[in-house]
């Protein structure tokens, strides 16, 4: 059995005027009738998958178990962070939680709840491909074959020597590279984009971690000792958990660690980071690239999203190429398409104004 790991603890600030500090993408409805969270929920569920660890914030407590109930999922746990110190100290967590239920030994698969996968079964086929080198004691990740030069995301560098199943050792992780950087990786052709999705027994990350994030391990072993259950939730203890770093298991372990392997996946995989990666994943775009959600109307326009979110705003663009335009019933995004990465920048200006 493998135990999902579901991270639901982001702000997803891109994508405001929809996501909001009370209200993240992962839970709002993006590209469907399901949300994000729920979706990733169920394809997580069924044969093969343990009872699912879900972590997030307090704030997103209620959301998250309503929205799983919703699904018919029952979780295992749900573990609440009292503030959000990046996925390590999380999947760390989560880790010590598999590790006392289900022994060392026992599989994670950590999926962060903010992406959109084609493809289902690809991704179930990739997972059982890896779950040899993991139960070997690899930290597996998933890699995507990049179709631009994109600074958001980790790229892989895989070995060339494949296991039966098609594993490859990972050379190099380069989190978040700079633009020459990513550019010459794209070109190269060498890369794959890291989709955020890992697979590794607890034993294996927890050891990883002893070596490469000791301080961060420190941490979050006394606030996991020292949690309290709380009507159904693993409250973790919040005066250990404020001496966390704030960092991402990327920069953390993946990063460093010598055990980290690569298993090559095409399925349809997209994170919903920003507006203009709304647009390009949504099943509904139109071939002059416009995608319209709510009461929207696009005449000769291209390359552009329209949403108006609230049914009494009805949204109309006349000659538009290359615009976001966002509309909530309390605030409204115009902007360009090549800036869509900024809007996190505006939300902490706005922070800072108000
Ligand atoms: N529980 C919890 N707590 N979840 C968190 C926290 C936290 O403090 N911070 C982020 N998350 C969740 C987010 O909601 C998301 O689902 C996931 O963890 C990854 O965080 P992001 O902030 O979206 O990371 P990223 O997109 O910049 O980069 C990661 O994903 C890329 C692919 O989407 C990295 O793993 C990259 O290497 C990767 O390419
Ligand atoms: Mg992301």
């Amino acid at each position: 059995m493998i135990t999902p790991v579901l991270l639901a603890g982001g702000s997803g600030t891109r994508l405001w005027p929809l996501s909001r500090r009370s209200y993240p993408k992962q839970f709002a409805e993006l590209t469907g009738p399901k949300t994000l969270f729920q979706a990733t929920a169920e394809r997580l569920s069924g044969e093969g998958f343990a009872p699912p660890v879900v972590l997030t914030q307090s704030d997103f407590r209620f959301i998250a178990t309503e929205q799983l109930a919703d699904t018919g999922i029952d979780p295992g746990a749900v573990m609440l962070e009292p503030e959000g110190r990046n996925t390590a100290p999380a999947i760390l967590a989560a880790a010590l939680w598999v590790a006392q239920k289900a022994g060392e030994q026992a599989l994670m698969l950590v999926a962060p709840s903010d992406h959109v996968i084609a493809d289902s079964d690809a991704f179930w086929h990739a997972i059982a491909a890896a779950e040899p080198a993991a139960r070997a004691g690899r930290l597996v990740t998933f890699g995507i074959t990049p179709d631009r030069a994109e600074t958001g995301y980790g790229y892989l560098e895989p070995g060339r020597e494949a296991d039966a199943q098609g594993v490859m050792p990972l050379v190099r992780f380069i989190e978040k590279p700079d633009v020459a950087q990513a550019c010459a990786m794209y070109e190269s052709g060498d890369y794959l984009w890291n989709a955020g999705v890992f697979l590794f027994s607890a034993g294996a990350i927890l050891d990883a971690a002893r070596t490469h994030a000791p301080t961060v391990l420190a941490v979050v072993e006394k606030a996991f000792a020292a949690a309290c259950a709380d009507l159904g939730f693993l409250r973790l203890d919040p005066e250990a958990w404020s001496d966390s770093p704030d960092i991402s298991i990327d920069y953390a372990i993946m990063e460093r660690a010598e055990t980290v392997s690569v298993m090559p996946v095409q399925a349809g995989w997209s994170d919903l980071g920003d507006w203009e990666a709304v647009r390009r994943a949504n099943p509904g775009t139109r071939p002059d690239g416009v995608t319209l959600s709510g009461p929207a109307t696009a005449i000769d326009c291209r390359d552009s999203l329209l949403r108006s979110e609230d049914p009494r705003i009805e949204m109309v663009g006349i000659g538009l190429e290359d615009v976001i335009a966002v509309a909530m019933p309390d605030a409204v995004l115009v902007a360009h398409r090549s800036r869509a990465q900024d809007v996190k920048a505006a939300v902490s200006a706005l922070k800072a104004r108000n």
